[in-house]
């Protein structure tokens, strides 16, 4: 048995941020049942689609191992079945624009009543407040959830990252949210409402930095290299570039053919406990003792100037030989890998975290796997759905409905 297996997930999420949560459910072993407008579907199917008339590779990869059911969820025949849907699953996900679910007629008063133990998990671009009722993408809530004004150097704009820590990153929080709400429903026997906001997820990943605007109060952000640069602090926390601004410096530094290759270039951190061997490595054994060096509080205000040093020895490695060398002498520091890298490296195909899948129309396809590893509960990454492949079987199996009645559900357009 698979960790989640046995549970019921009435999927209503579309793009990315409620897609990902639910493939999180589905790949511990949910069954995740997609419901998509009749002929319409999850709209990225038809975003950035590499191939004609196929599904595209962001619906493919949001959506795996989850079956897929059309519901036009506005009509009188449709709203039938979404109760009978409700009656049966342990949970209803969704993420649509503010209002959609009521305005379909499905409150979280109704849904409840309909079916008392359900959790009903919802993701918005912002909680209650001013901007409650705004549609928001990934990167609008980068901006206001504090990434972006923390983000990029101190002498440009604000910058987002690439990682979809707005979509992405508030699907992993609204799973823990429902699985929570699972063990709650355990002992208390009754569902509960889940909601995450984007702004707040984002601003949870960005807490360290909430961290630094309290402590700027009582004086300059030692550990960023702004300060030995002697530039004076704002009013905030400001962009660090590649500072850690953390207890242990580290900054991104040129490696060998960093002149043709974008990604030749590696994360160095000069841990305290190791200085003597940074010392060594880059030939400057003198400053293990010299004051001014020989401790952590007496480097801050050099940070600059010593990884300026440091680069001058990584120039001289590849990315993947300074990792070797340091990783025996337990410094800790990162090659930067491109995709391409990432997509051929054997030891995340051997963990399962990257995966070739195989689709009846694409053919094969690279994907991200399930990144946390259950040793009893093992994630084997199925192909997404096709556009209400499963319609039949879900109205048929999961809510007995009979041959007749999904004919009449089908003449009426309800599927
Ligand atoms: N049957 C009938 N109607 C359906 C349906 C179905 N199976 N599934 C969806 N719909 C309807 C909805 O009820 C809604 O109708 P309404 O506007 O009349 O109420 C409509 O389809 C579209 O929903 P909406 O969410 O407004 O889509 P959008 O494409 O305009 O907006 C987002 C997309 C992402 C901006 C918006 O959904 C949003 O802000 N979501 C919350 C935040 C979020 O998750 N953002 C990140 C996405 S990666």
């Amino acid at each position: 048995m698979k960790a989640l297996e046995g549970v019921q997930i009435l999927d209503m999420t579309h793009v990315q941020s409620g897609p990902t949560c639910t493939q999180l459910l589905a790949w511990f072993g949910a069954d995740v049942i997609k419901v998509e407008r009749p002929g319409v579907g999850d709209a990225t199917r038809g975003q950035l689609r590499d191939l004609p008339d196929v599904d595209s590779l962001y619906f493919t990869m949001l959506n795996h191992n989850k079956r897929s059911v059309t519901l036009n969820t506005k009509s009188d025949k449709g709203k039938e079945i979404f109760v009978k849907l409700i009656e049966t699953c342990d949970v209803l996900v969704e993420n649509f624009a503010p209002g959609a679910m009521d305005r379909m007629g499905f409150s979280w008063e109704r849904i409840h009543e309909i079916n008392p133990r359900i959790i009903y998990a919802s993701i918005k671009g912002f909680g209650p407040g001013p901007y409650e009722d705004c549609k928001v993408y990934e990167n609008v809530a980068q901006c206001t959830g504090g990434s972006a004004s923390t983000t990029g150097f101190l002498d440009g704009p604000p910058t987002v990252t690439g990682a979809q820590i707005g979509d992405s990153g508030t699907g992993l929080h609204l799973a823990l949210g429902i699985v929570t709400a699972l063990y709650h429903r355990e002992h208390s026997g009754i569902g509960q409402r889940v909601t995450a906001a984007m702004q707040d997820g984002v601003l949870n990943l960005c807490r360290v930095k909430l961290r630094d605007q309290q402590r700027l109060q009582h004086g300059p952000l030692t550990e960023y290299s702004q300060y030995g640069q002697g530039i004076e602090f704002g009013d905030a926390t400001p962009r660090a570039g590649n500072d850690s601004g953390g207890g242990q410096p580290g900054w991104i530094l040129k490696c060998k053919g960093w002149e043709t290759d974008p990604n030749a270039y590696v994360y160095f951190i000069t841990q305290a406990a190791v200085w003597g061997n940074v010392c060594d490595i880059i030939g400057r054994p003198e400053w293990k003792e010299e004051p001014g060096y020989a401790t952590p509080p007496e480097r801050l205000d050099k940070i600059s100037q010593i990884f300026d040093a440091i680069e001058e020895w990584t120039k001289t490695k590849t990315k993947l030989e300074v990792m070797e060398i340091c990783n025996p002498l337990n410094i800790p520091c990162g090659p930067i890998l491109s995709m391409r890298e990432l997509a051929e490296e054997p030891s995340l195909r051997q963990t399962g975290t990257i995966v070739e899948v195989d689709h009846p129309e694409r053919g094969k396809y690279l994907t991200v796997g399930n990144p946390v590893k259950l040793s009893n509960s093992v994630s084997q990454v199925t192909r997404s759905p096709l556009l209400g492949e499963h319609t039949d079987e879900i109205l048929a199996d999961v809510l007995g409905l009979s041959a007749e009645e999904i004919a009449a559900a089908k003449s009426a357009g309800a599927v």
